[in-house]
């Protein structure tokens, strides 16, 4: 039976947090055995924010110095940058003619950035959802795993795809969402009632993957938490608590049951320097990994070239498909 096909990304943007991680990266590590998986770097995705262009370029190869440090190996999975596979911004083009505006405008995620970025509410933004149905749909992707924040943006991309199919015939496969029980959403250390995310101002609010051992446990020391002094799961009331929990849970392969049962009666000094230790031990071991292949960037040049190859031979496939569908002239 042929495998069933993944495809997800992240944007290139700067340094990524332990809720990238833990949201992502960690659950598409254990899908590689089993699927056909497309994992690419979001560079194009990136430019709709303002970067330091030889920024951008450093940090989409660190990107991919990372998946393959956080345990993606490159001979299972497709490797691959975004902007090196135009079938995906020509599939996005044909796509936006059929998404409307109030659709669009429904997106959370833009609402949220045009805030953060009222300054330069580009329409790259706006448009960002169909950029991202095109990478997934081009793939025909059955699940795409990736953390609660990118929901709205899989439901989009659903309904684009019916759309298409119903006018058209069936095209595109309608993909599933695959987003992990616990990590789905990891909040922020000083903040647990909004995710970690890159951006956060407050350095103490967020997790780096690069951060160093001192780093985690002074963070870990400050995050906020409650008056009860006990360890206990309950989103609602305790979500410092629960997000730590939540954390440790992952790293550790526990359930919350668990987790309550080992701290019943010690306080939370203890809890927190047990988190801090088990994302240390995770961290040291793909910072190792990582810092080698950064030496290496003909390594990573061969990785991202392989993928990009592969990736395009199976990306403008369908993109032909549409094409012709559509009332394009392709030539056979
Ligand atoms: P990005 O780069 O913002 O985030 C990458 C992944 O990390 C997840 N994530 C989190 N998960 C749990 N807790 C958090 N605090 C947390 N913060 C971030 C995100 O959900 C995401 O899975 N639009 C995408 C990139 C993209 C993409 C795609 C993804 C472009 N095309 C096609 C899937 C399929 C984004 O901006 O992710």
């Amino acid at each position: 039976m042929e495998k069933k096909i993944i495809l997800s990304g992240i944007q290139a943007t700067g340094e990524l947090t332990l809720g990238n991680y833990l949201g992502s990266l960690n659950n598409w590590v254990k899908m590689q055995e089993e699927y056909d998986c497309y994992y690419m770097i979001a560079d194009l995705h990136t430019l709709t924010i303002r970067n330091n262009p030889e920024d951008l370029r450093k940090n989409t190869l660190k990107l991919i110095a990372l998946y393959v440090a956080c345990g993606l190996d490159p001979e299972k999975n497709t490797i691959f940058i975004q902007s090196h596979v135009p079938a995906h911004t020509r599939l996005s083009w044909v796509l936006n003619c059929y998404t409307y505006m109030g659709e669009l405008n429904r997106m959370t995620q833009f609402k949220d950035k045009a805030a953060k970025h009222a300054d330069n509410i580009n329409s790259g933004l706006f448009t960002y959802p169909v950029l991202m149905a095109a990478d997934i749909l081009i793939y025909n992707a059955d699940l795409v795993p990736v953390g609660d924040d990118q929901k709205q943006h899989l439901e989009i991309t659903r309904d684009i795809a019916e759309r298409f199919n119903s006018l058209y015939g069936e095209t595109f496969k309608i993909p599933e969402p695959y987003i992990g029980k616990v990590g789905a959403r990891i909040m922020g250390l000083q903040n647990p009632t909004s995710k970690m995310s890159k951006s956060a101002q407050d350095p103490m609010d967020k997790i780096l993957l690069t951060d160093t051992p001192d780093d985690i446990r002074k963070k870990l020391k400050k995050a906020v938490t409650d008056s009860e002094n006990s360890v206990r799961f309950d989103r609602e009331n305790k979500p410092g608590v629960s997000n730590l929990m939540s954390i440790y849970g992952i790293l550790k392969n526990k359930d919350m049951k668990e987790i309550e049962k080992e701290f019943e009666g010690k306080g939370y000094g203890l809890f927190k320097s047990v988190v801090a230790e088990a994302i240390i031990e995770r961290l040291e071991v793909i910072q190792k990994k990582y810092n080698e292949l950064l030496e290496n960037p003909e390594k990573l040049k061969a990785i991202y070239e392989k993928g990009d190859k592969k990736a395009n031979e199976k990306a403008n496939q369908l993109l032909k498909e549409v094409y012709k569908k559509v009332g394009l002239i392709v030539e056979e």
